[in-house]
């Protein structure tokens, strides 16, 4: 993959969805309409420049399929850089640069489907399923979608109204299980986290897992193994299992590190052109030394999720700490997340341009 592309785009609308969180909607040209065309589940990158740095994040759209303006869901974090530009900085009718959608962890809405599908979420993983949600109550007329949604407490459930109003408009294809961790409930099974025991209470009792055609699955690293963990001893195929793993805080910006004058050498080709780093085999990953020379170079979220930063090791070993985007046939043909991965040869040699 070359770098990610980014196009300049409006905001059209910043709207609260709770104390601490907003949606911002993108005004999308129309000739980069088709471009902009998501399947829902995928994300995209927003890039803005914030006391003088480039900053780069990666948020799911939240829209249903086909929509002209795709919004995102942005939660203010504590000192992250990003969320803080949008709540304090951003206005409706600036221009924000962004790329076109992204990601594998998506459903397709197909009209003739009978399908009843399950999501399990916790905070700001709704973004994603809510735009599976709202595509398959549009475009799936059969079908059944049941979100179990875990959340702190009531005033920290994102996209509240938007959830409720699905219900009113689809009472019987829309079921919505709030599970909060701070807020007492008069039915136990909805109180604290929904972690695996939780899942296996629910599980024959509010749902039938042979009945269920579609899993997503949208949270923090526990949740989402816990729920996997339950669901293959349920019987239930990996491949009806989707998952993306989903942050609870900003990811912390990475030093560039140039002054590593020992190590391994690195020569990267990104579009077209070759350039060569040294990289210690325990310092800061390749991507900080490719961006040190290469500031165009392709990247988001820094923590192994989103892939964009991916490349393909063409000569010599490199080590990941951590990857959640590559699937394993990916990493056997070479691929690495840069973000992710030093050198474990005295040389590598590495494309972009793949
Ligand atoms: Fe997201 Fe590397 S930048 S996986």
């Amino acid at each position: 993959m070359a770098g990610v592309e980014f196009h300049p785009v409006r905001v059209l609308a910043i709207e609260p969805l709770t104390d601490d969180a907003v949606s911002v909607s993108f005004d999308i040209p129309t000739d980069l309409s088709t471009l902009f065309d998501h399947t829902p589940g995928q994300h995209l990158i927003v890039r803005a420049t914030v006391d003088g740095q480039d900053v780069r994040r990666s948020y799911s759209i939240c829209s249903a399929k086909g929509a002209t303006s795709p919004s995102v869901g942005i939660k203010r974090l504590p000192g992250g850089v990003f969320s803080t530009f949008v709540h304090d900085t951003l206005k409706i009718g600036d221009t924000i640069e962004v790329t076109p959608p992204t990601g594998d962890f998506t459903l397709t809405p197909d009209h003739d489907n009978k399908n009843r599908y399950v999501a399990i979420a916790a905070g700001s993983g709704i973004t994603p399923v809510l735009s599976m949600i709202r595509s398959v109550l549009e475009f799936e007329p059969q079908s059944m979608f049941t979100l179990l949604y875990g959340n702190k407490d009531g005033r920290s459930v994102m996209f509240l109204d938007e959830l409720d109003a699905l219900k009113g408009a689809y009472p019987d294809r829309f079921v919505i299980v709030h599970v909060l961790s701070r807020e007492s409930h008069e039915i136990p099974l909805f109180e604290g986290r929904i972690d695996a025991e939780k899942l296996e209470r629910m599980l024959g009792t509010i749902i039938e897992p042979a009945a269920v055609s579609g899993w997503y699955l949208c949270g923090p690293r526990g949740m989402v193994d816990g729920a996997q963990g339950v669901l293959r001893s349920h019987g239930v195929p990996a491949a009806d299992i989707h998952d993306e793993l989903f942050y609870a805080g900003e990811l912390t910006e990475s030093t560039v590190a140039v002054d590593d004058v020992e190590g391994a050498t690195v020569r990267f080709t990104l579009r077209g052109r070759t350039s060569t780093a040294t990289v210690a085999t325990d310092g800061a990953p390749i991507l900080d030394h490719v961006l040190a020379i290469r500031p165009d170079g392709p990247f988001s979220c820094r923590s192994g999720a989103c892939a964009s930063c991916r490349a393909k090791v063409t000569v010599g070993e490199v080590r990941m700490d951590k990857n959640w985007s590559l699937s394993q046939a990916e990493v056997d043909s070479g691929q690495i997340l840069t973000c992710q991965s030093h050198p474990v040869s005295d040389l590598v040699e590495l494309t972009y341009d793949v």
